[in-house]
């Protein structure tokens, strides 16, 4: 049978949906078939060049278009919820960008419509589909380094203030937890499970206009296992990931999120490590890409790999680490 071929959307052609969109291009059944913006011409221009073949000056008229399959949601934090809300209404499967909204409440919404319309929804946790990512991962829960014990991720760029800029506007969901914040935690959860909010401690430092610019955030599982991160938008770190287990490590190369590089370390061999390569072409937005399109060829709604429960936790930490540091953003931005 010849492979079915999907048509995305894409609503926001910012920064993102344009590594995304040369994500798709890398793949033989995706086709950016359509393109939506508040501005038409941003739309048409962004259109022109992935020969993409509709552009609409609204996100409204992107609902209408024939021969759709899915959209992919690349607008500010504070966005996703009504653009979400909107598509699924529409009957429209969905991909939309982390984090996936302001507040439990909105992803509650987000979830429950998609599960009600039975339509597909997953938030684009692109590191979960990187292949170092999955073979860490693997490797930690085979026991390659002993019984793991604890884990340590950062992640963090100096960028000058700007006020206007969404990563320092509370308006727009500023600061570092939900921006990049978000990558030690998902790494944590993917490995440890969801923490109990009791054992969640974090702290921050605040921004003139009171979004974390700096955030720490330790928590501790059942098991005894820890793990500590770290996100700032005011300094380069190193961005990588660390798993250590009694017998060994597990390090994540930076930029550890989309890993081209794991290091095993295993005590009983010495110092050197067994190193895993894992290139890959592009940016690698094509592997959550490809993913989704295998569970719409299955006929599935979400993603088993990824599945909204796991957003629905993911979301959950996330506010707690902003309840523990005292982030509270504009009221109207939480509510449905
Ligand atoms: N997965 C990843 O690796 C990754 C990386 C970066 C960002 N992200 C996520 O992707 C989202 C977009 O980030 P980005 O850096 O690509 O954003 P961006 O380029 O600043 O903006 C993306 C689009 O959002 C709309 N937009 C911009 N400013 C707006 C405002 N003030 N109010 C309403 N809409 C606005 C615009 O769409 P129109 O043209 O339609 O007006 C713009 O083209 C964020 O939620 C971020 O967390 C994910």
């Amino acid at each position: 049978m010849a492979q079915k071929i999907y048509n995305w959307g894409i609503i926001g052609p910012g920064k993102i949906a344009r590594k995304f969109a040369d994500g798709l291009q890398l793949l033989p059944n995706a086709r950016l078939h359509a393109v939506a913006s508040t501005v038409l011409e941003r739309a048409q221009v962004f259109a022109a060049n992935y020969q993409c073949p509709n552009a609409f000056g609204s996100y409204q008229a992107l609902m209408d278009c024939p021969d759709l399959d899915i959209v992919y949601i690349a607008t500010p934090h504070v966005k996703h919820y009504e653009h979400t809300m909107l598509c699924l209404n529409h009957g429209i499967k969905v991909v939309c960008e982390k984090p996936f909204s302001m507040s439990m409440a909105q992803t509650k919404a987000m979830v429950d419509l998609a599960h009600a319309k039975k339509v597909f929804l997953m938030e684009a946790l692109w590191t979960l589909f990187m292949p170092s990512m999955e073979a860490a991962v693997a490797m930690a829960a085979s026991g390659v380094v002993g019984d793991i014990h604890s884990a340590k991720a950062d992640f963090g760029f100096y960028t000058p203030y700007n006020k206007t800029s969404r990563l320092f506007d509370p308006q727009l969901g500023g600061g570092s937890l939900l921006d990049i914040g978000i990558y030690p935690i998902l790494f944590f959860q993917r490995l440890f499970g969801k923490p109990s909010s009791e054992n969640i401690q974090a702290t921050a430092v605040f921004t003139r206009d009171g979004v974390d610019e700096s955030c720490v955030f330790t928590f501790k599982y059942p098991d005894n296992r820890l793990a500590f991160g770290h996100s700032t938008i005011a300094a380069d770190t190193s961005i990588e990931a660390i798993i250590f287990g009694t017998k060994g490590k597990i390090h994540i190369h930076s930029r550890f999120h989309h890993a081209q590089q794991v290091s095993v370390f295993r005590y009983e061999n010495g110092p050197e490590p067994e190193v895993h390569h894992f290139p890959y072409e592009g940016w690698g937005y094509h592997f959550e890409a490809a993913h989704v399109m295998d569970c719409l060829d299955a006929g599935k709604t979400e993603s088993d790999v990824l599945p909204l429960s796991f957003t629905l936790e993911l979301a959950e930490t996330l506010a707690t680490v902003a309840d523990k540091i005292g982030l509270k953003y504009p009221e109207e931005l939480l509510k449905l």
